[in-house]
């Protein structure tokens, strides 16, 4: 194992990635993950996940493990009854835990709460009574448009308790984006807070909830959180405060045991059409794999592991690693509101100090933008409580992962780069910390239990050093369940590219390196990726083209080098618009106006006037081309254009706008 020790030996390593870092004696020790669970889950699948769902509470047993007689719609653990809420929460007290800390909660200011297993009983029956006093039951959707509060959890576990599904929208998407969810879903009731607090200022939120639900017809009421105290608009029929509707409710609450089917959640995620897809998830099968992975790849220990998962709970990650598999597991866990760099770029190693944690999840443009920042700031900090990094959301570039381990794990911590996605509904290729010698840049193997492969297009595995794309050819117990609503659309995305092998399309390019160990290459479809957000190029078309001045447009992810990609756009104005509107103020006008539509994450990051868009003769975008002029590369092959000469046309006119 060699270290690079300086910044031209670490770029050379980039070109030839070997060197492999095998956990301490030490840490494979004590690991709760060993390498012979590969083989066991190997020899009997069913029963593997069977001894995973086993560390659950069932209030019935299953009859069946998996049925996948109705492929690709799963069902697993069938018969099988149980709470999720009271697996996350009341178990925990019951087995003398009550006193533990589940969350140890930052405010962005700087104000702090912690919060006991025995109190997030608490919380979580009183929120539960107050929702079905509203009204919620089981099978009802709540969406949920919060900060990073601890709310945001005793909301999810309260609908989990109630069997209604929650549908948690990222509080940085705009009321449209909001309205279009609420309304895919049928939810009734939507949950908010007043105002968040970002890069140190107040913002509001209910407005934007406000905006949306004057369209939102299945939406009889709107409940607030208190947090930035910040004026808001009041309709006295639909709207009311959070403290109000748990003012006197019991802090008891008798959960009830519901199918293992039971739907839990929607989440919505970009796909390949504007229209963004809500992926279903449901209760035994996922807690079992958000819980196993919690634990495994995670190496937790729940008396003594302080976790800090850094996603906000919008996401998936959030979802998996901050509610249900930390608290399924009885961890202890930070909640950061905030952003990283407020008040000061050096806040996440203030709060690793802190609270003494050990386990610390992010992503790798939250990594970059550290690099960035310079590593004399960790360095100011003691981050000796660190035993284990993970990483998600995007490739690690093996620098940012070398820096990763030296700066912040004091190279001496495994880190995990764990691949996975919403749909997957929890980490499907990782190292076991104490088990592989890792690689930087590589998410190595399917966990033990879980299958995936590299195929070529017609399906066949390629052999080490091939690449082709990233397959799931074995049902696994957290998959998506359905898009809600649209069958037709969850066969036709993930199952109709391989349907006569059975396989999971996941949408990922990927490779086989000399060892046999799986690097992700990024997305094949229109899909970006922007700090670890799946964004989709015909999504921002289509908020371009909704603005008065433009005539068409097309985007393209460039790749950038903090962000993974960034959002290029290329829009011709409508004929008629006058010269101004391609002027500074003009292209700015429409970045914001992509921001109001879908979010500030969606703002291209440029934008570009072209005359003409290069298209095939049947009228296809050849957005290849695109990617080359906004990487300022040399503009590859044209000959399948229609119109040769528009590339140079597109070359010579750009006026081009951007932050
Ligand atoms: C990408 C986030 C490489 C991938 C959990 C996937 C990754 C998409 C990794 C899912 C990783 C996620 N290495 N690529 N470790 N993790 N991805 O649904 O393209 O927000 O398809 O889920 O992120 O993004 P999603």
């Amino acid at each position: 194992m060699s270290q690079p020790d300086g910044q031209n030996n670490e770029l050379s390593n980039l070109l030839n990635e070997s060197r492999t870092f095998p956990p301490s004696a030490e840490f494979a020790a004590q690991a709760n993950a060993t390498a012979d669970l590969y083989a066991r889950a190997d020899a009997d699948r069913d029963a593997f996940w069977a001894e995973q769902a086993e560390k659950l509470h069932w209030e019935t047993k299953w009859d069946q493990v998996l049925d996948w007689s109705g492929a690709p719609f799963a069902k697993w653990f069938v018969g099988g009854k149980l709470n999720v809420a009271y697996n996350c929460v009341d178990r925990h007290v019951e087995a003398g835990n009550g006193d533990r800390v589940a969350i140890h909660w930052e405010g962005e200011p700087g104000d702090s709460r912690t919060i006991t297993y025995a109190e997030l009983q608490r919380e979580v029956s009183r929120t539960a009574n107050a929702l079905a006093a509203l009204g919620i039951g089981a099978g009802d959707r709540v969406a949920i448009y919060l900060p990073m509060l601890p709310e945001a959890v005793f909301a999810m576990l309260a609908c989990a308790r109630l069997g209604a599904m929650h549908s948690v929208v990222f509080g940085g998407f705009s009321s449209e984006a909001l309205r279009t969810r609420i309304n895919d879903a049928e939810a009734k009731v939507v949950i908010t807070a007043d105002g968040q607090y970002r890069r140190g200022k107040a913002m509001p939120l209910k407005a934007n909830v406000d905006a949306a639900v004057a369209e939102t017809p299945s939406i009889e009421h709107v409940v607030v959180v208190k947090r930035t105290g910040g004026e808001v608009a009041w309709d006295d029929a639909r709207d009311k405060w959070w403290d109000d509707v748990l003012e006197g409710q019991p802090d008891t609450h008798t959960p009830e045991a519901f199918d293992a089917e039971q739907p839990l959640f929607i989440l919505y995620t970009s796909g390949t059409t504007g229209r963004p897809k809500g992926i279903l998830h449901t209760s035994g099968g996922y807690l079992t794999q958000a819980a196993y992975t919690h634990s495994n790849v995670f190496d937790l220990k729940p008396e003594s592991d302080v976790y800090w998962c850094t996603a906000d709970i919008g996401w998936v990650t959030g979802h998996t690693y901050i509610v249900y598999g930390p608290l399924a597991n009885g961890a202890t866990q930070v909640i950061y509101e905030g952003t990283p760099n407020s008040p000061h770029e050096g806040r996440h190693w203030e709060v690793v100090q802190k609270y003494g944690v050990t386990i610390y999840y992010t992503a790798p443009t939250t990594i970059r933008t550290f690099m960035k920042w310079g590593a004399d700031i960790p360095a100011k900090y003691d981050l000796s409580s660190l035993r284990l990094l993970g990483s998600v959301g995007e490739p690690i570039n093996p620098e940012a992962w070398i820096w990763y381990r030296k700066n912040i794990g004091g190279d001496r911590t495994p880190i995990v780069d764990t691949w996975w996605q919403t749909e997957t509904g929890a980490i499907m290729i990782s190292p076991l910390p104490g088990a592989t010698a890792t690689k930087p840049g590589s998410a190595q193997r399917p966990l033990p239990g879980i299958s995936a492969k590299v195929v070529n297009e017609a399906g066949e595995e390629v052999p080490n050093g091939g690449g082709g794309l990233l397959v799931l050819d074995k049902p696994w117990p957290s998959m998506l369940r359905g898009i809600w609503g649209d069958d037709a659309r969850y066969r036709e995305t993930y199952w109709s590219k391989f349907a006569d092998l059975g396989y999971y399309f996941a949408g990922d390019g990927a490779k086989y390196d000399d060892d046999g160990d799986i690097w992700l290459l990024g997305r094949v479809d229109d899909v970006m990726n922007v700090s670890g957000h799946r964004i989709s190029t015909t999504e921002v078309e289509s908020a371009l083209v909704s603005h008065p001045n433009v005539a068409e447009a097309a985007v393209v992810g460039a790749s950038d080098p903090t962000t993974g990609q960034g959002i290029v756009a290329f829009v011709i104005l409508r004929g008629g618009v006058d010269d101004a509107a391609s002027g500074e103020a003009a292209l700015k006008e429409l970045r914001e106006h992509v921001s109001s539509e879908i979010g500030p994450i969606a703002k291209p990051r440029q934008i570009m006037i072209v005359p003409e868009l290069p298209k095939t003769r049947s009228g296809k975008i050849m957005r290849r081309l695109l990617r080359d002029v906004a990487e300022n590369r040399e503009v590859g092959d044209v000959t399948t254009l229609a119109d040769s000469s528009v590339m140079d046309l597109i070359s010579k006119g750009l006026k081009t706008g951007s932050d």
